[in-house]
Formats: C-alpha cells, sequence, structure tokens
C-alpha cells in the first residue's frame, strides 16, 4: 500500500506560443481545467500502474475541491484521509509552450494547512509513504518520522524543494528523488557538486537510493554500490506537465510491489515519457499495461 501525504490543486492551463519572461503579457486560445498538485498526480499516476494507494491532503470548500479530486476518486484511491478545510482548494496557474516545456505559479490554498498528525496509524509495515515539496517542510518532517515509526520505507521527491536546512536531507529516506535543477540547488546549499553523477555517488549508499531524472535523456540513479543509467525513448512532446510525477508515481508503485530497483527505473522512466504526451498533469497518467510495454523496449 502507498501513502501519499501531499498536494491537491486545480490546474488551470494555457497553450502558448511561447512563455512569458517577467512583466510580459502572452496571450494564448481557451484555458483547459484539470486537476492536479504534485502529490494528486502521483497518488493517480501510482494508482494507474497498479499500486493500492491512499491520498492525505487537504482540499478546500470551494467550487475546486471536488474537481481536484474526481481523477483520484474515479480511479478508485482510498480518500478518506483527505479533509476539506475552510478557505481554498490548491490552485496552479500552468503556461505549455509549442515544445511542451511549461511555467507554473501555485497558489498553496489548503496544502499550506495539512498536518502530519493526519498520517498516525495511516501508513503500514511494508508500505512505501511518497512524498513532494508542495506542503509544509515541517509537516513533511514529521511525517517522515511517523512513517519510520510504523515501519514504512519513505520515497521523497523534493519539488519544490522546500528553502529550510536540508542538513539532514536524508534521515528517513529511502529514495530521494529529484531532477537536475533540484540536484543543483540541494548540492549547492550542502556544499556538494551538483553534478548529477558526482550528486548520486556522494549520496547513494546501502540504505539510501539516489535517482536524478534527466528529462529527454532519461535517468542516472545509485544504490550502494550500483550504479544505472536509462536512457529515454523518442517521443513528441506535447506537455511535459506532471511527467516527473507519472515517473514518481511508477516508480513508487513497481518498488510497492517487490520489483527490482533497475526494472523499477526503467517503468518510471516509460510512464515519464507517456505522460509527456498529452495535455494535462493526470489525464496523461499513463496504465500499467502501457508502462509495461513500453519498458521493455527501452534499451
Ligand atoms: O508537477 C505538476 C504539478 O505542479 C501541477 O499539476 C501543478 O498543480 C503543480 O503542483
Amino acid at each position: 500500500m502507498i501513502t501519499v501525504f501531499g498536494s491537491i490543486n486545480l490546474d488551470l492551463v494555457v497553450v502558448l506560443p511561447r512563455l512569458p519572461k517577467a512583466g510580459e503579457t502572452v496571450s494564448g486560445p481557451d484555458h483547459q481545467t484539470f486537476p492536479g498538485g504534485k502529490g494528486a498526480n502521483q497518488a493517480l499516476a501510482a494508482r494507474r500502474a497498479g499500486a493500492d494507494v491512499r491520498m492525505i491532503g487537504a482540499v478546500g470548500q470551494d467550487a475546486f475541491g471536488a474537481l481536484a479530486l474526481s481523477n483520484m476518486r474515479s480511479a478508485d484511491v482510498d480518500l478518506a484521509g483527505v479533509r476539506s478545510l475552510t478557505g481554498s482548494t490548491g490552485l496552479a496557474l500552468i503556461g505549455v509552450d509549442a515544445a511542451g516545456e511549461n511555467q507554473i505559479i501555485v497558489a498553496s490554498g489548503a496544502n499550506a494547512r495539512v498536518d502530519s498528525s493526519w498520517l498516525v496509524g495511516g501508513s503500514n509495515a511494508g508500505g512505501l509513504l511518497m512524498l513532494q515539496g508542495e506542503i509544509p517542510f515541517p509537516e513533511t518532517e514529521r511525517s517522515i518520522g511517523h512513517a519510520r515509526n510504523a515501519g514504512a520505507d519513505v520515497f521523497w521527491n523534493p519539488a519544490p524543494v522546500p528553502s529550510e536546512d536540508l542538513s539532514g536531507l536524508l534521515e528517513g529516506i529511502t529514495t530521494l528523488v529529484v531532477n537536475e535543477g533540484e540536484a543543483a540547488d540541494i548540492a549547492s546549499r550542502l556544499g556538494i557538486s551538483g553534478d548529477p553523477d558526482a550528486f548520486v555517488d556522494r549520496l547513494a549508499d546501502e540504505t539510501h537510493a539516489i535517482v536524478v531524472t534527466l528529462g529527454a535523456r532519461g535517468v542516472l540513479a545509485g544504490k550502494g554500490p550500483d550504479r544505472i543509467q536509462i536512457g529515454s525513448p523518442d517521443i513528441e512532446p506535447v506537455d511535459t506537465t506532471g511527467a516527473g510525477d507519472a515517473f514518481c508515481g511508477a516508480l513508487a508503485a513497481a518498488l510497492d510491489a517487490g520489483t527490482a530497483f533497475e526494472r523499477a527505473l526503467r517503468e518510471g522512466v516509460a510512464a515519464g515519457a507517456l505522460a509527456c504526451t498529452a495535455t494535462g498533469a493526470q489525464s496523461s497518467a499513463p496504465a500499467k499495461e502501457d508502462i509495461s510495454r513500453l519498458a521493455d523496449q527501452i534499451v
């Protein structure tokens, strides 16, 4: 069982000819509305990849709350741990350019008021707690303690990277997943090299798997003495929003099912690539069979 403690947003997406610079207005056609939030995206991606998933988080008591939960509800993600709080649901304003790259502004809303005590009794021995970076960091830290006490593994994708002290970065963490920018940010704050190879070499050991996603170049990972590099399959990107979340969800689902680390990474890479082929972070989260088929073809 995977427990996701994280953000739930409503995404307002506009496809643009190019992304705006500071102070600039760029117009696109109609906007589209999608359920989103890195926590919810990863929960849905893990569920579509075959895991049993429970979501713990919050939406606001506004017009967006039910919509933000709708995909998870249809996919049978357990939503008993999601609270409805006074105030607004998290909201993301997303621009997507012709190459599928995005720019995201987030209003945290109810995500800023989640509480790690909601997790007590929610993680289980042998299970996996998944965390991101869109809820308050102190709650993330406390939830790691709850999970470890319960005997659960902890999978952390610190996106965005918290501004707090990161000296205890890997305490209680089983798997850390970052992209190149996040690795560089964390590395500069820890005073280590942000080069992906060096980052993995420095932090990976027997108890901590370190994964750096490289976009269209695939992924680099380390666990104990093993180093693994997997290239990404060729795709025509339409929208890269949520590709990292699809990677995390599929990787976590595979690890939770006891899949070997290298194959689990391959399934994550396949899911991330497939997620770039449609607009919207959740609409593009791929199904288990499609992930497996593409993972088999990755050399
Ligand atoms: O990772 C993509 C997500 O980031 C979007 O769904 C948006 O809600 C933001 O949280």
